[in-house]
């Protein structure tokens, strides 16, 4: 099983503030719902109740909840007291690529541990203030794999790329 993450960040690795996203950008948005669906998710429970209600669990997608919370229940999802343990549920299920889809702390456990091979970083090109980041790593570990531009426009405030980086 292949353990990828996937998060968008600004110029100064800026992902989140105030328990929101930083922008709206539908088309990264779409890479996202494409590339993570049918697939397992884990999410740190404070990401997690981000999601509005209407949107969670994130549809066609195993979610799997990291929380330090032995009593955390919600409807259709599955409760991990640990990064390791949502990844060993993963594995039960028979998952060929699990994404850790954040928040800040969970991106920064599971790259300190090297539970990551691969990562899926949208690079927003522009300078927001942040409240939550994603950890500085070091560029020279890791392969560019491929890479996707994403022009600004009408419904895409900013430009933005999409580069796959493996270990
Ligand atoms: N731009 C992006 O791509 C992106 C992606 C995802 C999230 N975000 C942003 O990131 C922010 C949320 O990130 P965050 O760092 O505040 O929180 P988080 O990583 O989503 O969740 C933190 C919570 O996860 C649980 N947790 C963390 N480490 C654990 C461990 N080792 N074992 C068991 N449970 C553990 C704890 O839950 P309990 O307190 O319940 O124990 C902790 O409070 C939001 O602003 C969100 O919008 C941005």
């Amino acid at each position: 099983m292949i353990v990828s993450l996937i998060v968008a960040m600004e110029n100064n690795n800026g992902i989140g503030k105030d328990n929101d996203l930083l922008w709206h950008l539908p088309t990264d948005m779409r890479f996202f719902k494409q590339t993570t669906t049918g697939h397992c998710i884990v999410t740190g429970r404070k990401n997690y109740e981000s999601i509005p209600p209407k949107f969670r669990p994130l549809k066609d997608r195993t979610n799997i909840v990291v929380t330090r919370n032995g009593n955390y229940s919600e409807p259709n999802i599955k409760v991990a007291g640990s990064i390791e343990r949502a990844l060993e549920i993963a594995k039960e299920l028979g998952e060929t690529e699990v994404f850790i889809i954040g928040g800040g702390q969970i991106y920064k456990e599971a790259l300190e541990k090297g539970l990551v091979q691969k990562m899926y970083i949208t690079h927003v090109d522009t300078n927001l203030e942040a409240d939550t980041f994603f950890p500085k790593f070091d560029r020279n570990l890791w392969k560019t794999k491929d890479s996707i531009s994403l022009p600004k426009d009408d419904k895409n405030p900013y430009q933005a790329k999409i580069v796959i980086y493996e270990e």
